[in-house]
């Protein structure tokens, strides 16, 4: 990061009053005084103004509820986007890991922790996926079994085995099925392609967990909060990071 923006983000002021403060030979970098803003601080260096070191926390992790309208971007011309949502004291440097589709609501990681971000979404890794939906036609035991054999649904390779549970079944013809569904890949639209496949279609989609990590039930849609100690070890030991 850039010396400049990591003495802002460590509540040093604006990027105009750094600039000040480093031109008053203030700012040390490993002992040195440094006043160009724009050398890159790695994550071993000292930072010190005036002789206090400074501690800034490289990584952030943020749990969103993510609403639906708003999309699984950083920026966006025409919709309003996921970190958008977070509040004024997370970093800018945050971004969603993974995208949930404009209409689809629920769990969404936001972090400036690449590496992890590599291993969550990495195809070869399987992390589970759990999602709660709303089905338009009916959904049956077939169609379990179909989904658990993995779908062609237009792709190279067919879809690796999925579990799908059904949570409550209509009573009426107009009524949607209520399922749950555990995938282990991200691929484009996946569910709502799976469905497609057997004819059915997703009216209602909400991502519930991703690995370890689970919604919590606290957050309305479009509220968020930084995950909690035991949440980033959880994730940091199944993926190794
Ligand atoms: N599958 C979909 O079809 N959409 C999503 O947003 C996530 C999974």
């Amino acid at each position: 990061m850039r010396l400049d923006k990591y003495l802002c983000e460590a509540g040093l002021g604006t990027r105009s009053q750094v600039k000040k403060l480093l031109k008053s030979g203030a700012v040390t970098v490993n002992g040195k005084t440094v006043c160009k803003p724009e050398i890159k601080i790695e994550e071993a260096d000292t930072v010190a103004v005036s002789g206090q070191t400074l501690s800034v926390s490289a990584l952030e992790y943020w749990m969103l509820c993510k609403p639906a309208g708003c999309v699984s971007a950083t920026e966006d011309s025409r919709f309003q986007t996921v970190t958008d949502l977070l509040p004024r004291e997370a970093r800018r440097d945050l971004f969603p890991v993974g995208r949930l589709d404009r209409d689809t609501e629920g769990l969404l990681l936001l972090t400036n922790d690449g590496k992890l971000a590599h291993f969550l979404l990495s195809p070869r890794r399987h992390v589970d996926k759990v999602y709660e939906a709303e089905i338009r036609g009916k959904v049956t035991e077939e169609h379990v079994k179909l989904f658990a054999e993995g779908l062609d649904i237009g792709d190279e390779k067919k879809t690796l085995p999925a579990v799908l549970e059904i949570q409550r079944e209509p009573r009426t013809q107009d009524e949607t099925t209520r399922i749950r569904i555990t995938i282990r890949e991200g691929r484009f639209h996946q569910i709502k392609r799976m469905f497609e496949a057997v004819g059915c279609e997703v009216v209602y989609l909400c991502r519930l967990s991703m690995g370890s990590l689970k919604l919590d039930k606290n957050l309305k849609p479009g509220e968020c909060r930084p995950l909690k100690e035991e949440e980033i070890k959880a994730l940091k030991e199944e993926t190794g990071c």
